[in-house]
């Protein structure tokens, strides 16, 4: 199940997604990272932030809406503490940055220079007030990924935003601003009410949904991104079983994401596993 996905070798197409699986370190302890094809660590910007107040996740039918507000340690911390960590599991690992278009040249640059598989561009997310981290037209996402793509060679990706009109146009100004690969995509953003105290129910108010809730419309957008690029794509939104896998590869993604499932069934990547695996070798022999 070996795939070479934007320049980075993988053991198989399972990919651990951003802020779901932290550093690796908590859900190392409870399961076999050897097992899954790489991980993305939790998004890092260039000064430390504080996040968002409490509460910060929110149960909904088959979902979850977040409001972390980007909580971590900061770019210097991150080189200084983490990154020796991260380097050490048994996995490829990539770094996930988020900031304003000279911010994210700084930051990969410097991060090149640590020698980790690659760089994740969160461009779409939903729980930074203000919006300076949401560059949503897809002239401002080229611009962002250029600035980028000129500074560093390592692979990037870049996460879309969940944008389902205009999936297309930031797919094909990802491509032409030298995008290594797609993951496509972030959470939905949302709102959700706690009705006996009448008021929204996460400390920022609108948040960001994932989970099974939203499978079908990230199979659509990853769809309907195939249909203009041959860059390889994580698909990232809903996967938590067999057949939810085999559907996101069914809809054009090279690689599948794993997030929230990590929250309720840390274990599921064994199914998934052997679900890509029988669909494989009945679909794609030659691999
Ligand atoms: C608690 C939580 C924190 C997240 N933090 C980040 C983050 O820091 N950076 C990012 O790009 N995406 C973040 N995401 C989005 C996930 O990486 C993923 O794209 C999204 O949850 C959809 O996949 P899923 O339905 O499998 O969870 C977060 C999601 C959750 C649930």
């Amino acid at each position: 199940m070996e795939l070479n996905f934007a320049g980075i070798k993988l053991r198989n197409p399972l990919i651990l997604l951003s802020g779901t699986a932290g550093y690796g370190k908590e859900l190392g302890e409870i399961i076999d990272l050897s097992r899954l094809g790489g991980l993305i660590c939790k998004t890092i910007t260039l000064l430390p932030r504080e996040g968002n107040p409490p509460p910060r996740t929110a149960e909904t039918a088959s979902g979850l809406v977040n409001s972390i507000g980007l909580e971590n340690p900061g770019l210097k911390v991150f080189i200084e503490e983490v990154v020796p960590y991260v380097k050490k599991l048994p996995l490829p690992v990539l770094a996930s940055i988020a900031g304003d278009k000279k911010e994210l040249a700084r930051m990969a640059k410097e991060l090149e220079e640590t020698g980790l598989a690659g760089l994740e561009l969160n461009l779409s997310c939903p729980n930074v007030s203000g919006g300076a981290f949401n560059p949503v037209s897809p002239a401002d996402l080229h611009k962002t990924i250029k600035a980028v793509r000129q500074s560093v060679k390592m692979p990037i990706l870049a996460k879309l935003p969940p944008d389902l009109f205009r999936i297309q146009s930031l797919v094909k100004a990802a491509e032409d601003a030298g995008s290594d690969g797609l993951t496509i995509a972030n959470t939905f953003p949302a709102i959700i009410f706690d009705v006996p105290k009448k008021k929204p129910a996460l400390g920022g108010v609108t948040g960001g949904l994932s989970g099974p809730a939203i499978l079908p419309l990230s199979l659509y957008l990853v769809f309907k991104a195939r249909q203009v690029t041959q860059l390889p794509i994580l698909g990232s939104g809903g996967v938590f079983d067999g057949p939810s896998a085999v559907s996101m590869l069914l809809a054009g993604a090279n690689a599948v994401g794993l997030g929230t499932v990590n929250f309720f069934q840390p274990d599921a990547y064994r199914e998934i596993l052997l679900a890509i695996k029988k669909y494989m070798r009945c679909c794609h022999p030659e691999r």
